[in-house]
């Protein structure tokens, strides 16, 4: 089936069942074998859907611990719970800083509150984050078509992307992806190379999934594959997401990035980093102050997948006894970075770039 582009609201990551009064969110564990949505109940719900990654990507990590916080005033309103359940929460995951900006902006909607007032109050800032990550991924999409339309390419347009920053890893659109959409909604050609992205295969597991569903063409490759890809000229830009973006204009993003936006360099192919403002951490120099999120070893040691019958299996492929390490995120250099892709449009990837981008914030809204 080919869904229509952008994904509709019955389709997007996460979403509020009113009548039930829960969060709902498609388990992307099980992606791209099955579609499931499960219910999210309770404080230790929550940190288990982000830390184990059924929920997943920057953006929609923040949006989901928000609506946690909600959730957790609404069974307990005082502010010693609170802090606990924000804790709790911000533990889940240490690279993505949209966790700790969401959380922080929950906590400042209900800090002068009367205890009976928060939950409510809560929730409808979660509902808000929400919303407005929506619009900001779109205008996110917006802007990089004009990047895109810029690149007169002989044939279709040819974009590499790393991991998923489409709308799984947000809650419609995405990031990275957004553009993508609004290109092939444009009718403009395009075709995406998508990296598989080990250890985890974001790439192979879920952009692939978005794409071809929404009836983008695109082809998975190894990881290996890219810099051969990129000296060979088959690729005009390439697009990614972030999940921590430092104020001199680094970049931290899944572990691989860097290696591709290297390539690209070499190979005089621009490199863009398409991200909210809720992803840079104007508390971090540069990329050297950003956490990078050590992982199990057992995600390099083995692989998930399914049989022939569709049951899930893990296969281990190292020998006995090897031994992993695995950081889930790694820093491009600013230096690397082509432009940074915002809501409020695309700045050079430099202090300098960033600060016009926080005057520009304060002057007037996205777009
Ligand atoms: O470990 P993940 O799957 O949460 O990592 C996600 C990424 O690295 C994405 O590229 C990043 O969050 C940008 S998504 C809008």
């Amino acid at each position: 089936m080919t869904l229509s582009v952008p994904p509709t609201e019955a389709l997007c990551s996460l979403r509020w069942n009113a009548e039930r009064q829960v969060v709902e969110i498609i388990d992307q564990t099980l992606l791209p074998h099955g579609l499931h949505w499960c219910e999210l109940q309770s404080l230790e719900s929550y940190c288990h859907a982000i830390s184990t990654m059924q929920v997943r990507g920057a953006p929609l990590i923040g949006i989901t611990a928000a609506f946690g916080l909600a959730q957790a005033l609404a069974l307990n309103p005082t502010m010693e719970h609170l802090q606990r359940a924000s804790a709790a929460l911000l533990a889940t995951r240490p690279t993505a800083v949209n966790l700790r900006w969401a959380l922080e902006a929950v906590t400042a909607a209900v800090h002068d509150l009367e205890p009976p007032n928060r939950a409510a109050a809560a929730l409808a800032a979660a509902q808000l984050l929400r919303t407005r990550d929506i619009a900001n991924c779109a205008r996110i999409g917006e802007h990089g078509l004009l990047l895109l339309r810029a690149i007169k390419p002989a044939g279709p347009l040819n974009i590499m992307t790393h991991c998923n920053a489409g709308w799984l890893a947000t809650v419609q659109w995405g990031t990275a992806l957004a553009p993508i959409y609004k290109a092939h909604a444009a009718g403009i050609p395009v075709h995406v190379w998508v990296s598989e992205t080990r250890p985890r295969n974001q790439g192979m597991h879920l952009t692939a999934w978005e794409l071809q569903r929404a009836g983008v063409p695109c082809t998975l490759v190894a990881d290996n594959s890219c810099g051969q890809l990129l000296r060979r000229g088959a690729v005009d830009c390439v697009l990614v997401g972030s999940d921590r973006t430092a104020a001199n204009g680094d970049v931290c993003n899944k572990i691989g990035t860097y290696l591709k936006a290297l390539a690209a360099r070499a190979n005089g192919v621009p490199f863009y980093a398409a991200l909210p403002e809720s992803t840079i951490d104007w508390r971090c120099a540069s990329g050297d102050d950003i956490p990078i999120e050590e992982r199990t070893e057992s995600e390099v040691l083995a692989v998930t997948g399914v049989d022939a019958r569709g049951q899930r299996q893990e296969l281990v492929l190292a020998g006995s006894g090897a031994r992993a390490h695995n950081p889930a995120f790694d820093i491009t250099p600013a230096a690397l970075v082509t432009a940074l892709v915002t809501e409020y449009g695309s700045f050079e990837a430099s202090a300098e770039g960033l600060a016009r981008l926080r005057s520009q914030m304060s002057s007037s809204s996205p777009m």
